[in-house]
């Protein structure tokens, strides 16, 4: 008979708009694990810090940290423009990167007992925050194809903006998140790459799903 290991982790790194959340999704619904988008967190501290420009400081971040439950991430408001630039900009202080962390770990390691285990998105999750990950991927894909999926689901969430300004968005994003000195995005050697471009979501999931049964089931 086919059997499921007890545990498992996986940890997903991505750029912005590669199709990652939505592939984790769907890994994380099949494999009964807990999904976490781990730029969530810095996005909602950054709406924080939108909102009360004045009183967001390091202590004022802890206390949200520290409040916050993976239900919170889900919040629409957090998927706009404004608040993934300013998410990117917050992400280049330690001692946020710190705060955040403790959050990822504490859910990647220690999931709620109904789950068989966590699956979590960023930027350094393979390398930094669960480097013992039993599975890693890094998904990506072209720039123009990111950007336009990003642009349609803002649209759609009646969030006005254009491609161009949403390309522009994401260039900086990238060079941010690829360039800064802590935590920099990179695809680590022990990840699978998966590129989407033109691959459909039922297609980059059974590619994952491949690799998955491969290892857990004998
Ligand atoms: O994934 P998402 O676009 O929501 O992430 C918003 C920003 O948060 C990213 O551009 C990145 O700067 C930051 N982030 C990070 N590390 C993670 C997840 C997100 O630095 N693990």
């Amino acid at each position: 008979m086919k059997k499921q290991k007890k545990f498992i982790k996986i940890a997903i790194d991505s750029p912005a708009a590669a199709g990652a959340g939505t592939l984790a999704k769907k890994i994380s619904k099949h494999y009964n694990l807990l999904y976490v988008d781990t730029g969530k967190a810095y996005r909602v501290l950054a709406m924080y810090k939108i909102n009360n420009p004045k009183k967001f400081n390091i202590s004022f971040a802890k206390k949200k940290i520290k409040n916050l439950k993976v239900k919170d991430l889900n919040k629409k408001k957090l998927l706009s423009n404004k608040i993934g630039t300013e998410a990117s900009i917050l992400a280049k202080q330690k001692s946020i990167r710190n705060l955040v962390h403790k959050f990822q770990t504490k859910l990647a390691y220690s999931p709620p007992k109904k789950y068989s285990g966590s699956c979590l998105d960023g930027r350094d999750i393979t390398y930094n925050i669960v480097p013992d990950a039993d599975f890693k991927f890094f998904i990506t894909a072209n720039i123009k194809t990111r950007a336009l999926r990003r642009y349609r689901e803002l649209n759609q969430l009646n969030m006005k903006i254009s491609y161009k300004e949403v390309l522009k968005s994401i260039e900086l994003r990238d060079k941010r998140d690829y360039s800064r000195k802590i935590a920099p995005l990179k695809k680590t050697k022990d990840s699978v790459l998966i590129n989407t471009t033109n691959l459909s979501k039922r297609a980059c999931f059974l590619k994952i799903k491949k690799i998955i049964d491969k290892k857990i089931r004998y």
